[in-house]
């Protein structure tokens, strides 16, 4: 098709814009304006107009107006998946995301969420609005899996508790809280911390620094440096915990390093903000992963504690969790509840109701709930068999004497194997195994039969690249 190209004279930022033949009426582009009237046009008299036999009314200008807005770059987690998903090799293994796979390396949907969503369909449930805050059955019985349903706590109704988008949602929420009521506090967080951290307190506008965490030299817990950096922190800071399985390194602290922390959190004024995305998963049992939350909110802390439903009931693409936060009495929870809200109904309205029935059917009924416990036993039980597997692998493969025992003291999802970028490449670019840059590996993407494969990488990637 012929047409005609106009180009700016003075090239301004403008839209690469096209128009159907014959197309009759004015148009705008930057700040020009010109009309075109069956096959002629008249034109602004700062555009040029080159013509190319009959006119068509295409209009064409080759700079966009997004010109300034540069490539991002993949996202460090979810672009491992893409690079997966595009190798051909048969041998090619993705423990880049944490999500949990059966023995067959397939997605797995618990049953008790199958059981629960036909309960829906079975009551003929309908999709209408949720309220901001949520679903209240939803709320309930999530405030009451994470302090225990006999916590004073919640008879005292000192928790605001908001359903969020999942973990990352709830995080969120409870960022644009402290941008908008605790100005220029600044946030702790743990070097290293799961990805995605940084970039939910850096669009919410909230200053943040690292406090140590991992110590390479033991591929164990800094503790010392840990508490040296909270004590450090401005009195009044957010210091956010891994609640259990510490993402990405696997490394939680003794019970007794917990209260040791709680100890300077409470010394320093500061407010403690847990993130618990793995509550069951670490060890297996509901109550213990939320120990860490509930000995500090025994302790009559105020605190905030985000909570996610991706894993331990498999729900990732549901999106649903909460932000809960502990007040010091009924008359505060209020208010905050009635400002979560607040920040909510802009960014989202309000949230989804299916991934929130499902929790309220299962945590809410009792059979149903004893059915996910033994499901999550067994999830957590195939990871720690595949874990015990690997490091058998590595042992029984690596005659250089290296010490592998750190794998079996790391709990949860993941385990942080202490390669470096330039191993970690090697891993993916000799061998096929997808996994973040910072050594992390998922154990939820790894079946039993996989492991002397993935112990053959890691020690080749270990030994033969610096
Ligand atoms: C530490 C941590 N927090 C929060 C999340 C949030 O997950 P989601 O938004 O899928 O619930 C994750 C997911 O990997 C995580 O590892």
């Amino acid at each position: 098709m012929a047409s005609t190209m106009l180009s700016l004279a003075s090239a301004s930022p403008c839209a690469s814009l096209s128009m159907p033949e014959n197309h009759k009426g004015k148009m705008k582009v930057g700040s020009f304006e010109f009309s075109t009237v069956l096959g002629k046009e008249r034109r602004n008299p700062f555009l040029k107009a080159k013509s190319s036999g009959r006119i068509t009314m295409a209009v064409a200008v080759n700079v966009s107006r997004f010109e300034g807005i540069t490539m991002a770059p993949p996202d460090p987690i979810l672009g491992v998946s893409e690079a997966f998903r595009k190798d051909a090799n048969e041998m090619k293994l993705n423990l880049g995301v944490g999500a949990y796979r059966t023995e067959e390396l397939q997605p797995y949907v618990l049953n008790v969420v199958k059981k629960a969503e036909n309960l829906m369909l079975e009551r003929g449930e309908n999709k209408e609005y949720l309220p901001i805050e949520g679903l209240a059955a939803f709320n309930k019985v999530t405030a009451e899996l994470l302090f225990g349903a006999d916590n004073p706590l919640i008879q005292q109704q000192r928790v605001a508790t908001v359903q969020g988008l999942s973990g990352t949602g709830s995080l969120r929420l409870a960022a644009a809280l402290i941008e908008r009521y605790f100005p220029g506090a600044k946030v702790l967080i743990s070097s290293p911390t799961w990805g995605n951290h940084k970039n939910i307190f850096n669009d919410a506008g909230v200053p943040w620094s690292e406090y140590r965490y991992y110590d390479p030299k033991t591929v164990g817990l800094d503790f010392d440096g840990m508490i040296l950096d909270i004590k450090a922190a401005p009195e009044g800071s957010f210091i956010l915990l891994h609640g259990c399985a510490h993402n990405p390194t696997g490394i939680d602290p003794t019970p007794e390093q917990w209260e040791k922390i709680a100890d300077v959190i409470q010394q320093k004024n500061h407010i403690p903000f847990f993130d618990v995305a793995y509550q069951g998963f670490a060890s297996g049992s509901l109550d213990a992963d939320a120990s860490s939350v509930r000995s500090f909110a025994a302790r009559g802390l105020e605190l905030l504690v985000a909570q996610s439903y991706s894993k331990n009931l498999g729900l990732y693409a549901e999106r649903i969790g909460a932000i809960n936060v502990v007040c010091s009495s009924s008359d505060a929870a209020t208010r905050v509840k009635s400002q979560l809200k607040r920040l909510a109904r802009p960014m989202y309205s309000n949230p989804p109701i299916h991934g929130a029935k499902i929790v309220a059917n299962v945590v809410g009924d009792p059979s149903l709930f004893n059915e996910w416990k033994e499901e999550m036993q067994l999830m957590a039980g195939r990871i720690k068999s595949v874990r015990q597997i690997l490091f058998d692998s590595l042992s029984a493969k690596d005659k250089s004497g290296k010490d592998w025992s750190f794998i079996l003291k790391q709990i949860g999802m993941f385990s942080f194997t202490g390669l470096n970028k330039a191993q970690s490449d090697n891993m993916t670019n000799k061998w096929h195994v997808y996994m973040t840059k910072d050594g992390r590996i998922s154990l939820a993407g790894l079946s039993a039969a996989k492991c002397e494969y993935l112990a053959d990488s890691i020690i080749d990637s270990y030994h033969n690249v610096k």
